[in-house]
């Protein structure tokens, strides 16, 4: 029988988003329904709500989440109902060629659960990152969902969906920050305070935090940030060359998504150091180098794609390392709200001092 549950939906380009009454099928085979429990406020729900991603309104906002298996439909093995599992953006086919060569969050055959949530007057939903997690159940494909440790507040748990697992997979699976390594990142909000907690798990000597705002570099140095400098103030490549010995650090990670900051992030490496993308540029946004300073000062520059993660071996490792209080994932849950206040979280995303506000249900 399909249910009726609450969920929050974004109408229409730039419209206040709303709760309201939405129908959620039996699941189909290959597909699973999940009780959220726990659902975190990321940038990319407001992109969808402003229009940003495609104009395929109404979406059913939210991806940041943990939750109950509740029912699987026909030939799902790997979870079962009452796992308490994570969810990610999209299933992967396990035998594409990206697939086969170990690169998953490539895949050219991800999925999402075939049929669609609706409102109760059958106008279909997109879900956010084909999940629409806002909401009190919603339908995924069986293979977006990651068991894990129940033991794990759910709404901990949940960042591991997107922002925190991005960070984190920035430093530690692009990035491959190692033992003594200098890491500098670009950009401390959720994402870059993510990559200073993993360039802390994976043993970096120095960790140097930039931002623009004062209140981010302290919270950066909460998460293990050592040196701190606000770019508003100081020269950011200057500032990370001094602090290096003159050199520029290993592996420099941008997590601001601006071409200028790009651009720091380009200088501020060492010879033959790692750049490593994550922060998301605007489809305008173009970046000009001189070829002789990419061919004279070697390297990489590499983009990272959801961390470059792979759910099933990055979300149960993170979640053990937090149980062992080795990494605080719960340092960056600022607040826990209903599903009614999504709208106002999105206007204290720009405040400064919120890293993420979690829907708890
Ligand atoms: N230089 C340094 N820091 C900056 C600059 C700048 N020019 N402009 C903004 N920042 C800082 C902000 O002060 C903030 O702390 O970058 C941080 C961005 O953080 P959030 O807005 O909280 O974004 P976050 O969720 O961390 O995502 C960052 O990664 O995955 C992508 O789409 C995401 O592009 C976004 C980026
Ligand atoms: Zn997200
Ligand atoms: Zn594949």
């Amino acid at each position: 029988m399909p249910q009726h549950v609450q969920g929050v939906i974004a109408p229409g380009r730039n419209e206040p988003v709303r709760v309201e009454t939405i129908v959620i099928p039996d699941p189909g085979p290959g597909e699973a329904v999940v009780k959220i429990q726990a659902c975190g406020v990321c940038h990319t729900d407001l992109h969808y709500k402003q229009g940003a991603i495609n104009d395929e309104f109404p979406f059913l906002l939210g991806h940041e989440a943990a939750g109950i298996v509740e029912s699987v439909g026909e030939g799902v093995t790997d979870v079962v109902p009452g796992d308490f599992v994570i969810l990610n953006w999209r299933a992967v086919c396990g035998t594409c060629r990206a697939c086969l060569r170990g690169r998953p969050w490539y895949c050219f055959a991800t999925h999402n659960a075939k049929q669609k949530m609706t409102l109760l007057d059958g106008t279909e939903l997109s879900p956010a990152l084909g999940i629409g997690a806002f909401a009190e159940k919603t339908l995924v494909a069986a293979g977006q969902c990651t068991k894990v440790d129940p033991a794990v507040a759910p709404e901990v748990a949940g960042l591991l969906g997107c922002g925190v697992m991005a960070g984190i997979g920035a430093a530690i699976n692009t990035g491959n920050v190692g033992r003594g390594d200098t890491v500098a990142v670009i950009g401390c909000g959720g994402v870059g305070d993510a990559a200073v907690v993993g360039a802390r798990l994976a043993g970096a000597a120095k960790i140097i935090a930039v931002d623009i705002d004062d209140r981010k570099l302290e919270k950066a140095r909460e998460m293990g940030a050592t040196h701190t400098v606000n770019s508003r103030t100081a020269d950011a490549v200057e500032a990370i060359r001094e602090l290096t010995g003159g050199f520029g650090a290993d592996v420099v990670i941008e997590a601001v998504g601006r071409p200028e900051t790009y651009e720091q992030a380009f200088y501020a490496r060492d010879l033959a150091g790692t750049v490593v993308l994550v922060g998301v540029p605007s489809p305008e946004m173009k970046l000009e180098l001189p070829l002789l300073d990419v061919f004279g000062r070697g390297g990489s520059l590499k983009s990272s794609w959801y961390g470059d993660c792979l759910p099933s071996r990055d979300f149960p490792m993170l979640i053990d390392l937090h149980q062992q209080g080795r990494i605080d994932l719960a340092a960056f849950v600022t607040e826990t709200i209903g599903l009614g206040d999504v709208e106002k979280a999105f206007a204290r995303m720009h405040e400064g001092d919120v890293l993420r506000s979690v829907v708890v249900l």
